[in-house]
């Protein structure tokens, strides 16, 4: 392992990939090996110990992998198995999770007022994001619901279309959910109808997208631990999941265009 080795990124599926899009934006050089568990889609419903289970196999996979740092690209993952994660990368592979850079963002962004968050059933009932929120910020109202069928709803492709405006309608439109100064997409799956979202509050609500926020707390991280790539570095990809469909594919090509080789890799055979 060594400065220009790859960053490790996971997610049950798509939705990490928005987060490696922005990291790419943000740090053009770095290379990047994903691994997408669709074998074990929906993470959202899974138990806790489940979840901590999966990710300790992915990341010993991505230090197989000689990965210098570990994006847990996945709110559900983050929230249950980020003390897991670290504990296996020790001290020399940086972990950063999607919870803490956006939790710090708010804190920092909005003084008072009433913040949503929508997120998987498994984040929504750790309660992380209203435990760290008012920690951080002992001013702000913290709601959450969890919008299940969500996650399922993208990863098959629906978006942008009248089925999925109608979800979202349903699960914004509850009561508890009025009056939003900003709502967090607690699940990096919702950057991908964050345009439907958006246009649900017709612009009145801020929307807060963690894949910007955690790609600047990842290059911060990196810099911090002198892991920065060199500038002549030349960026190099790799795509992994645990079950090859070919609708996953075509899902990864929405993000990177050109150089998605995506490879199934059977870990948990
Ligand atoms: N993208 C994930 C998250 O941020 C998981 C969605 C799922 O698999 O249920 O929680």
């Amino acid at each position: 392992m060594n400065n220009n080795s790859p960053i490790g990124i996971f997610d049950s599926g798509i939705g990490g990939m928005t987060v490696a899009k922005m990291i790419q934006k943000r740090l053009p050089n770095e290379s990047m090996i994903y691994f997408g568990d669709t074998a074990h889609l929906p993470y959202g419903d899974k138990s806790p110990s489940t979840i901590r289970h999966y990710a300790a196999r992915i990341t010993a996979w991505l230090i197989e992998h000689k990965v210098k740092a570990v994006v847990i690209a996945c709110n559900t993952a983050s929230s249950h198995a980020f003390e897991t994660v670290r504990d296996i990368c020790g001290p020399n592979i940086p972990v950063i999770n999607v919870i803490d850079p956006v939790v710090k963002h708010v804190a920092e962004n909005f003084t008072t007022g009433k913040i949503g968050v929508i997120g998987t059933k498994g984040t929504i009932e750790s309660k992380v994001y209203p435990r760290r929120l008012k920690k951080a910020n002992s001013k702000l109202q913290v709601l959450s619901q969890s919008t299940p069928l969500l996650a399922p709803m993208i990863e098959e492709g629906f978006f942008n279309n009248t089925i999925s405006r109608s979800v979202i309608n349903s699960y914004l439109s509850k009561k508890t959910f009025n009056e939003l100064q900003g709502l967090i997409l607690g699940c990096t799956h919702y950057p991908l109808i964050q345009r439907e979202i958006k246009e649900y509050y017709a612009n009145d609500v801020r929307v807060i997208d963690s894949a910007k926020v955690v790609a600047e707390a990842c290059a911060k991280v990196l810099e911090e631990h002198q892991l920065l790539c060199s500038a002549n570095a030349k960026a190099e990809y790799k795509f992994y999941v645990s079950d090859y469909t070919e609708s996953f594919k075509r899902s990864t090509k929405i993000f990177f265009k050109k150089s998605t080789d995506l490879l199934e890799a059977r870990i948990w055979d």
